[in-house]
């Protein structure tokens, strides 16, 4: 009579387990959070943020444990031309090999600002040495942020936010992995919501392939104002990347203020061990929008419609438990 009911408590006590052991809450941070990228590989998740003044990683088995999860400082450079305003820093993957796009820049001026590349090892939390200014033709020198770069139809793209005239999303098929063989702007500020606060902006750019489909959420309008957002371009069926007329601009925002998260953006897209897509951004306390220290990291589920196309989740309160990624936990 004894062991139904212990069995039942056992049982219960597992679910209960794994439940818990696979959910998380949002944020991942309290400040310092902005500019998130992230990646799942070999049984560990990485997470980089802006550092300002370095870029550092944290990992850890699931998305919850990166709260308190090992960190590393990958990062830090004396050079006056990129010793500050160290921004957005992603980590990829090439043949092997892992690599930081990074923003830096001059001290006390954002005017500078230009996406410089790292050179690291077989895992994303080994060392890395400077590799160089991302380089290109006529263009390609000047000013320059939040740079992506992602594999379409097998070629290979670099992705940032230039500023031709307004800042801009520029997209450029990548001859090296610190080269642009030749490049043009795919997106500018142009539908009301990219257009509010101090002045009109695209920025953050971030890429998902998806069902034989490529997308890239972006962020539209100035960081220090509510609206900042999360906007979605999609690319036609099979059509050239590089000709600004392939992109299809969604309407409306994808992700926006919501549940006291104010000025949602600059998002990183990443798959959990079993494939499943996830979107990582920013977002702040603060009703009109933040651009520095003040804005905290979000991770929420991407899910699709029948059409195979996204289904972002919107910003949820601080208390709400998120079911993680198929096929993690401890
Ligand atoms: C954020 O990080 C920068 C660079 O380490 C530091 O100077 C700043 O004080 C931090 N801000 C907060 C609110 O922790």
């Amino acid at each position: 009579m004894l062991s139904f009911p212990l069995a039942l408590v056992a049982t219960t006590l597992f679910l209960i387990h794994v439940a818990v052991a696979e959910s998380f809450t949002n944020p991942l941070n309290r400040v310092n959070g902005s500019d998130p990228f992230m990646v799942y590989s070999k049984g560990n998740y990485y997470l980089t943020v802006t550092g300002w003044d370095h870029i550092a990683i944290t990992r850890a088995k699931t998305i919850e444990g990166l709260k308190k999860g090992e960190r590393k400082v990958v990062w830090r450079d004396s050079t006056p031309n990129r010793c500050c305003e160290v921004w957005a820093p992603e980590m990829h993957e090439f043949d092997g090999v892992w690599w930081i796009y990074y923003t830096a820049g001059s001290k006390g001026t954002f005017g500078n600002q230009r996406p410089h590349v790292l050179k690291g090892g077989a895992t994303p939390f080994d060392k890395y040495t400077y590799a160089a200014q991302m380089s290109g033709p006529q263009g390609m020198q000047n000013w320059g942020i939040d740079a992506t770069v992602a594999t379409i139809a097998k070629k290979r793209y670099f992705i940032w936010s230039c500023k031709p005239d307004l800042q801009s999303v520029c997209l450029g098929e990548m001859s090296s992995p610190t080269r642009v063989s030749s490049f043009t702007r795919i997106s500018k500020p142009e539908l009301p919501f990219e257009k509010k606060g101090e002045f009109p902006v695209n920025e953050g750019p971030a890429v998902m392939n998806h069902g034989g489909k490529t997308y890239i959420a972006y962020s539209a309008s100035h960081c220090a104002s509510p609206a900042y957002s999360l906007g979605l371009l999609t690319l036609k069926n099979g059509a050239n990347p590089l000709k600004p007329e392939s992109w299809i601009k969604s309407p409306q925002p994808v992700v926006k203020s919501g549940n006291g998260n104010y000025g949602t953006g600059h998002n990183g897209f990443f798959q959990g061990p079993e494939g499943d897509w996830w979107n990582v951004y920013h977002a702040t306390k603060k009703p009109g929008g933040d651009c520095r220290f003040d804005r905290y990291t979000m991770v929420s589920a991407v899910k699709f419609d029948a059409k195979g196309d996204p289904i972002f989740d919107q910003p949820q309160p601080s208390s709400k438990q998120i079911e993680g990624p198929k096929g993690s936990g401890p």
